[in-house]
């Protein structure tokens, strides 16, 4: 494509004054990469990796960050919303709404993450008290508000427990069909993080995430832990950050500089990127290879609890009872309601990250 640019540098001065109103649309086309961009919705109980999400989000063209939405996860509600508004604050992003959300799990105790994301969430690291107010909208409400205000063009990506997405489900059920595409950073069909069996998202609240789940989206893509885990930020990524400086730059920096100190304890080589992975995957869906498959959660399970059960043969098999005992006599076919993310392009991630947090 021409660059319109291009188009107005050769005309005389005359000429131009006579063609204003074309330069002026042009000028405006320009600058209007917000309309061009995906507009987004980031659901997030932040927490260090939220954190790294929500600077790529922040920093990334390619996306128009429409709402930060407060989930309880890794912190408790108030945390979590202080620390949204904090990291608003320190990218210079007073105009996007943050807003509270629910305040426990649908149906369980909150659990807390101090452990992995340091007693205030962001990894120690200490952040200016925010410039910027909170939107006292109750967060799915600001959900179901903003996808019937924009319908078929929001993309949600949820990147903590997915409370606040099934209330917003149950309360209006119709947003399901308007909303573009939803991402998830959750779940796992190869083992847990928090136990053998389920992921740290949808452990925290496994009811919520099986309405999701079983929404029935336009499209569901689920960045587990197949992704973070292959994902590592090693020290040799974060000497690339230590190159450069800038607020944004320099926190993202120390918030990976305590992972990486943290990780090293457990033995591992880097940090698992989990939470900027569905970013990424908003901004290039290229970068991973996904498998259709059907995805339930489990909720009764005693070992297995908020796991997230991938049918990879597309069927189960139909059992009728015959006297004392049951017999197969076909399969039923399972219809698939997620992408599932299988691999990733690690290293083109870990660089888009770098590249957009350098210099911030
Ligand atoms: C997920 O759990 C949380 O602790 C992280 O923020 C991430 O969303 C990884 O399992
Ligand atoms: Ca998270």
């Amino acid at each position: 494509m021409r660059n319109p640019l291009a188009v107005t540098r050769g005309l005389e001065p005359t000429r131009f004054l006579h063609s204003f109103p074309l330069v002026a649309f042009l000028i405006a086309a320009l600058s209007l990469p917000a309309s061009a961009a995906k507009k987004i919705i980031i659901d997030t109980d932040p927490g260090t990796d939220d954190a790294l999400a929500i600077m790529l989000a922040l920093n990334s063209p390619e996306l128009d960050v429409r709402a930060i939405t407060v989930v309880p996860g890794n912190v408790n509600a108030e945390t979590g919303l202080d620390n949204a508004l904090r990291l608003v604050s320190l990218a210079g992003r007073c105009d996007i709404p943050v807003a509270p959300g629910a305040q426990h799990p649908l149906f369980q105790k909150l659990i807390t993450a101090g452990f992995w994301h340091g007693s205030n969430g962001l990894g120690n690291v200490q952040l200016p008290s925010s410039k910027c107010k909170v939107d006292p909208t109750f967060g799915p409400d600001l959900i179901i508000r903003l996808i019937h205000a924009s319908p078929h063009e929001i993309t949600l990506v949820p990147v903590g427990p997915l409370t606040n997405i099934a209330l917003a489900v149950e309360k209006d059920p119709s947003i399901v069909a308007l909303v573009k595409e939803v991402v998830i950073m959750g779940g796992s069909i190869n083992g847990g993080n928090v136990n053998a069996s389920a992921e740290a998202n949808i452990f925290n609240d496994p009811e919520a995430a099986q309405v999701v789940f079983q929404a029935g989206w336009n499209s569901l893509v689920m960045s587990g832990l197949e992704v973070g885990n292959k994902a590592v930020f090693t020290p040799k990524h974060l000497d690339q950050l230590a190159k450069t400086h800038g607020p944004v730059n320099d926190f993202i920096y120390s918030v990976l500089k305590y992972l990486q100190t943290l990780t090293q304890q457990f033995g591992g080589t880097g940090v698992q990127m989990y939470d900027p992975s569905a970013v990424a995957i908003a901004i290039d869906a290229t970068l991973v290879k996904v498998q259709p498959m059907h995805i339930d959660v489990e909720t009764r399970g005693e070992f297995t609890r908020g796991e997230t059960v991938g049918n990879r043969q597309g069927y189960n098999e139909h059992n009728t009872l015959h006297g004392d005992h049951y017999e197969i006599e076909g399969v039923d076919k399972v219809t698939p309601n997620t992408k599932v993310c299988v691999d990733v392009d690690a290293e083109r991630f870990l660089q888009l990250f770098i590249s957009r947090i350098q210099g911030k």
